[in-house]
């Protein structure tokens, strides 16, 4: 990573306690080998990065006589919380329900989104935005903002004051969507090339085009959404696919040239590695075998999925022996009803359930740790803890409530303790976040 001005020279911070990350892929090998659990680990932290990470023993002679040590004792280090797919306008009606995606979308959510074209509202809604993230331990996100391109620079400022790793974009939508949320493909295009300008690369800031889906976007959008993503090596391209048999219909309606919806997007050239899909709960077999070969990348998102209804992603068929599709797991808020990656993976955990399909607990943590990261082609830059990662981290209480400490006392292995906390935990156990080496949030 490259040091930039924001980062303080402090002296290193240096932090002991259990510690998880992983080595390998816990859907292709068994989560024993996938993980490495350091009961007693000490993490040093340098200039946003971590530069040390192992066993106290080994790690404690070589460090300065004197130095301070952070000690998180009941607690698990995990590298930070990354969502891969959550819209920050929509903050403020989470919880707005009783309908299917298209009438949500037109009832509360395009309602909500028309208040950005007020900059203040946007800068307000932002803060309050990463603040949560933080409280909730997620030290990265791919954010959807609305049409309005200040919508866009307020989530960055927001994030770049508090040092944070983000990937973002401004929406396009140039049909089916209230007049005053609509830019024009040319328009749209020019106002992100601008933003891309301005923010992709700056410090940890990423871009991503956000064609909001292609029911909102005509033919010459998509093109040039895609003729923009190859003049701008390293930027994203994130939208969304099957969340719901209706809009699947409608699409087909749209586009009638086309061979299904997962070829709209490809057809104009928004597939492959740093793409990113929001749900994927309804694709043909065909459509998986697409996802695989072109290393594009999926959100799961199962609050959101419970909360409107949409079915059920089943993550069994996503990591298929032999044809595996990177997978991220993901809040989409305001349809997603919780912060909480924690509740996201035990919402996870029980959509696979109702799928059919298994989910341990340490394939859901993967998700939303290291396998997020992957997802983000950012896996040589956070969600581990290996020497040489950025900074960023959870500390996680095992004891946040009584009835999760007194749970705890009965769980016989790590991956009974993580099932416990997957299941019951939230908000509550997230002690500290750590963001480019530096303390972000603490609970107490
Ligand atoms: N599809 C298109 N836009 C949206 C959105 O804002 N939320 C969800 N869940 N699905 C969408
Ligand atoms: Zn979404």
């Amino acid at each position: 990573m490259v040091k930039n001005s924001l980062m303080n020279d402090l002296a290193p911070s240096v932090i002991r306690g259990s510690a998880l990350t992983y080595t390998g892929d816990p859907f292709s090998e068994p989560s024993e080998s996938a993980l490495r659990y350091v009961h007693d680990s000490i993490l040093v932290l340098e200039d946003g990065l971590i530069t040390a990470f192992g066993d106290a023993g080994s790690i404690l002679p070589t460090l300065p006589d004197g130095i301070e040590i952070t000690t998180y004792n009941d607690s698990l280090i995990l590298p930070g919380f990354i969502d891969c797919h959550v819209h920050y306008p929509q903050t403020q009606i989470i919880g707005a329900g009783g309908e299917a995606l298209i009438d949500w979308l037109d009832k509360y959510t395009f309602v909500a989104e028309q208040a950005f074209a007020a900059h203040d509202h946007a800068s307000e809604s932002a803060k309050i935005f990463c603040d949560e993230l933080l409280r909730n331990g997620t030290t990265t996100a791919s954010v959807f903002c609305t049409v309005h391109e200040h919508s866009a620079d307020a989530l960055f400022e927001s994030a770049h004051s508090r040092h944070m790793r983000m990937i973002a974009g401004k929406v396009l939508m140039d049909r089916n969507a209230p007049d005053a949320l609509q830019d024009t493909a040319q328009s749209g295009y020019d106002a992100s090339k601008r933003l891309i300008n301005r923010w992709h690369d700056k410090d940890r800031l990423l871009y991503a085009i956000t064609p909001r889906f292609a029911a909102s976007s005509t033919p010459e959008q998509l093109e040039l959404a895609g003729a923009l993503w190859r003049e701008c090596p390293g930027t994203y391209v994130q939208s969304h696919i099957s969340e719901t048999l209706q809009e699947i219909d409608w699409i087909q309606e749209l586009y009638p040239e086309r061979n299904g919806y997962f070829d709209v997007y490809d057809h104009y050239g928004l597939t492959g590695q740093r793409s990113l899909y929001g749900h994927g709960i309804h694709l043909t077999d065909a459509e998986w075998q697409q996802f695989h070969d072109t290393g594009t990348a999926i959100a799961h998102c199962p609050t959101s999925n419970q909360f409107l209804g949409s079915g059920l992603f089943d993550i069994g068929k996503a990591k298929q022996p032999g044809q595996p599709v990177s997978v991220g797991l993901a809040t989409d808020l305001g349809a997603g009803t919780s912060f909480s990656m924690i509740k996201t993976m035990g919402a996870a955990y029980q959509v696979a359930r109702l799928a059919g399909a298994d989910l341990t607990a340490a394939q859901a943590l993967y998700l939303a740790t290291t396998g997020a990261a992957k997802a983000l082609c950012l896996d040589d830059k956070i969600g581990t803890l290996e020497a040489g990662s950025e900074g960023d981290l959870a500390i996680i209480d095992l004891k946040s409530t009584p009835i999760i400490d007194y749970r705890m006392g009965f769980a016989n292995s790590l991956e009974e303790t993580l099932f416990v906390l997957m299941t019951m935990g939230d908000d509550r156990a997230i002690r500290a976040t750590y963001v480019a080496g530096n303390l972000a949030y603490q609970r107490d």
